[in-house]
């Protein structure tokens, strides 16, 4: 069968490909030691699952409004105000079925051949092949690991062309952590002001930070920026809960209502128990910051760790569950060094080619104490057998 050539544009998810390798040697027996899932390793909050529960016994399970039930969007917007300082209508947020699909949805209808998002690199993998996906073009703009991994406003202005259509800017960050600070968001805001391009906020790792980093979105900044910002946001990370798939963005009214169609002719509604679930339960702050401060404990035992590895240099992360560390001086690429140690030492990590920067691996921090300690060991151990 001949395939789209869409199809043929795009490349696995090598996130998701080293998590089921490591999956399956674990199943195999082997003493896998994983720090490669992009999920919380929390169980979902009782109450939340108590609520899907209730909507599910009440037979909540039928179609909703395409772009999700009333009830949530006003508390999504409930949200935006009194968290982001952001005035939308309901009718100016589609919920979807988790920020990927609100991401994918927003390149669907804002895109044409050849138009250029502007994406910083390293990027979470997943934009540039969603852009391709809608005939549109990637183009990087590098970040530095010496300016911690943040967009500089002047690099931005260089990559802009009269083809440029959109800036992906995610703040905390995944794959490095980094936090914006407001003043540089401020002058990327007024060059896209300036230069009419929609900025695509990708605020998913919003509420896992780290003091004194403070999230602040982009679209705050008067109703210039305002007018031309999606914020998308989700519950997957914050509400640990990524596989019920539940996702928002909220933007200018034309761009929603184009997705809106877009949605109500693909996947309709997300599910119907879900929302209705989180319509119950939707403040849960306490639980969250719980589980914020396991993974703030976490980094600072990761980073210090990684740091008294002779080799290997790690920035300390603002935000989200992930530390991104360098480890150029040990002469090898970061697929070799993934490879390498998951064979060695079943210790899995991911490379950081894949997110635009060959010279990093990820880490992801969202598992147990246990895990953190004996896989930065063997990581120490599988470094020393390299220098030796
Ligand atoms: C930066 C970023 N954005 C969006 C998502 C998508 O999250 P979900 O589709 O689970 O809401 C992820 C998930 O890994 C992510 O890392």
């Amino acid at each position: 069968m001949k395939l789209s050539e869409r199809a043929g544009r795009i490349e696995p998810s090598p996130t998701l490909a080293i998590t089921s390798l490591a999956k399956k040697m674990k199943s195999e027996g082997r003493d896998v030691l994983s720090f490669g899932s992009g999920e919380p390793d929390f169980d979902t909050p009782f109450v939340i699952k108590e609520k899907i529960k209730k909507a599910l016994d009440a037979g909540f399970t039928k179609y909703t409004p395409a772009t999700g039930t009333q009830k949530l969007k006003e508390l999504i917007c409930e949200k935006l105000k009194k968290e982001n300082g952001l005035d939308y209508k309901p009718e100016s947020v589609v919920i979807s079925s988790g920020a990927k699909h609100s991401l994918y949805n927003i390149m669907m209808a804002v895109l044409n051949p050849g138009d250029e998002v502007l994406i910083p690199e390293p990027y979470w993998v997943s934009y540039p092949e969603m852009v391709r996906l809608a005939d549109g073009l990637p183009v990087f703009v590098p970040c530095f690991e010496e300016n911690d991994f943040k967009l500089k406003p002047e690099d931005v202005k260089k990559k802009i062309t009269d083809r440029t259509k959109a800036l992906i800017i995610n703040s905390p960050s995944n794959p490095t952590g980094a936090v914006y600070e407001e003043s540089d968001l401020k002058k990327i805001a007024e060059i896209c002001v300036a230069k009419d391009i929609l900025v695509i906020s990708d605020e998913i790792y919003e509420k896992i930070i780290y003091p004194p980093a403070e999230h602040v979105s982009i679209a705050s900044f008067g109703s210039e920026i305002f007018k031309r910002t999606i914020v998308v946001n989700g519950f997957s990370k914050s509400y640990s809960m990524t596989g019920l798939r539940m996702g928002y963005l909220a933007g200018p009214s034309d761009i929603v209502r184009a997705i809106g169609n877009i949605q109500s002719h693909s996947t309709s509604n997300p599910v119907s128990i879900v929302m209705r679930g989180l319509e119950e339960a939707f403040w849960i702050d306490d639980e969250i910051e719980k589980m914020r401060r396991t993974f703030e404990k976490r980094r600072d035992v990761i980073v210090e760790k990684l740091n008294g590895i002779q080799g290997i240099s790690c920035r300390k992360p603002e935000g989200a569950f992930y530390v991104f560390p360098n480890i150029r001086s040990l002469g090898m690429g970061s697929f070799e060094f993934a490879e390498k140690i998951l064979k060695e030492k079943e210790v899995a990590v991911v490379p950081g080619k894949p997110f635009g920067a060959d010279e990093n691996i990820r880490l992801s921090y969202a598992t147990d104490d246990e895990t953190i300690r004996r896989g930065l060991e063997r990581i120490e151990e599988f470094v020393k057998k390299i220098q030796s």
